[in-house]
């Protein structure tokens, strides 16, 4: 198993690529499966999940094809099943069951699990899979759905935490090869829902809507190969934004799509970090002092829970009482005490983590928990005095592509070493 060693300290300085979007890759696969067409990918990043996602489609029955930031998928007979440990090893997987769904009008997939962030239910996706006619039975793990003719209907897909991304996804892909019209209310309007929506309609779906709360699918007979650009992935954008406030550097974030970051640069700015817009670039200093800041994690145009960890890591540095609230997945607090090694004084009060600023870090060995926990540790070793060890950074081959090359083009001292 890798781990990061991090010496902290340097200032970032530099430009940094965004790649493309994890989150709107890995729906955008699966949705390949809906035409027996091929179907060509480009901006794919690098990242275990996208190969993972490229195993579950060739287990399916596709030839898939990775090469360079391109993916090509060709799904000219599938079979209906998602293998157990297959789709339980990855809770993305669960967007397969959409196109499954609509093209053979049956799919079986197993049940996802929870994970360390939460318990991740998939209720709304089969409340929105019946209302498109499908039957649906659980059975020993598994959840299967079966429908003689999927037809279109209106439904609410909103929840307790409000809407869900992969949920919207998997009722667009499904209802796109559906009879006549399905409206979906409380819709995820995430930039990712939008891009699945435009590689279908590239498919030639007839989708309207996406990006807003109300979306409208006239299904079609047959959808056919396509060919797509990703969109930039947001959640690296913000991640490199703190890490060059965190650092005390300055980055020019190419490619950073800033008109998906609104709420991030908002909250930004009210700490203190200076974001210019360059184009499609950014450009992020540190201003005269960081500031205490209150953030609340909130669906799509609200501050993402994808970045909530490396907005504390940021807070640990800015004088005064932060406060920090979850709204989107219960337990997402696992970075809290691998920060406090650091030094950061932090206390969680229910969904809250009230965050006492302005102490310096200290680097100590860490333990990374999930994706978004690991990329705050790093950041935060970053600008820790000292040596900072990252452990279990699998985690961030998920979702980050070449993290540490990028950082270490930025000047930071970061090396990968394997632990076992
Ligand atoms: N929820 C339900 N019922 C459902 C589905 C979701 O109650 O049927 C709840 C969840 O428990 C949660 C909230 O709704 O409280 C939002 O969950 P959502 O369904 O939107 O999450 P997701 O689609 O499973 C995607 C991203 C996550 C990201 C969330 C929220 C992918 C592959 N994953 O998950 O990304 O945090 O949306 O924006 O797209 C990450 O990249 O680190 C990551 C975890």
């Amino acid at each position: 198993m890798d781990s990061f060693l991090i010496k902290g300290g340097v200032p970032l300085h530099g430009e940094v690529q965004i790649s493309g979007a994890k989150n709107a890759v890995l729906p955008i696969m699966a949705a390949t499966l809906l035409t027996a067409e091929p179907c060509v990918i480009r901006g794919v990043p690098n990242l275990s999940d996208v190969k993972f996602m490229g195993q579950i489609l060739t287990w399916l029955g596709a030839k898939v094809g990775i090469e360079g930031d391109t993916v090509r998928v060709h799904a000219k007979k599938i079979k209906g099943q998602g293998d157990y440990d297959l789709v339980r090893k990855m809770r993305g997987s669960i967007c397969i069951m959409g196109p499954l769904l609509g093209r053979l009008k049956k799919a079986r997939v197993s049940l996802p699990g929870g994970c360390v962030i939460g318990a991740r239910p998939i209720n709304l996706h089969l409340k929105g899979f019946e209302a498109l006619g499908a039957k649906l039975t659980i059975q020993s793990g598994y959840v299967e759905a079966e429908a003689k003719r999927l037809v279109g209907g209106a439904m609410f897909l909103g929840g307790r935490a409000g809407s869900t991304v992969l949920g919207t996804a998997n009722i667009m892909m499904a209802a796109s090869l559906a009879e006549g019209v399905t409206v979906i209310e409380s819709a995820a309007c995430e930039p990712e829902v939008v891009d699945v929506a435009n590689f279908l309609n590239a498919m030639g779906a007839k989708i309207s809507g996406a990006g807003s709360p109300t979306i409208t699918i006239t299904g079609v007979k047959e959808l056919h190969g396509a060919e797509h650009h990703v969109i930039p992935d947001r959640i690296e954008a913000a991640t490199f934004a703190i890490a060059a406030a965190m650092s005390n550097g300055e980055v020019t974030i190419k490619g950073a799509r800033a008109d998906h970051l609104h709420a991030v640069i908002d909250k930004l700015e009210e700490a203190g970090v200076v974001v210019e817009r360059r184009g499609a670039d950014m450009i992020v200093r540190r201003g005269k002092k960081l500031k205490s800041s209150d953030v609340t994690t909130l669906p799509y145009s609200g501050f993402p829970t994808d970045v909530q960890a490396q907005m504390m890591a940021l807070m640990t540095l800015a004088p005064g009482i932060s406060i920090i609230t979850e709204r989107i997945f219960e337990s997402r607090f696992m970075h809290v005490s691998e920060l406090t090694r650091l030094g950061a004084d932090i206390q969680i009060e229910g969904p809250s983590a009230i965050v006492k600023g302005g102490r310096p870090l200290s680097g100590a060995p860490v333990m990374a928990s999930d994706l978004r926990a690991s990329a705050a540790l790093v950041i935060a070793g970053l600008a820790a005095k000292g040596t900072t060890q990252v452990n279990r950074i699998y985690h961030l081959d998920r979702g980050y592509e070449n993290m540490d090359g990028k950082l270490r083009a930025l000047g930071a001292r970061i090396q990968r070493v394997d632990e076992s």
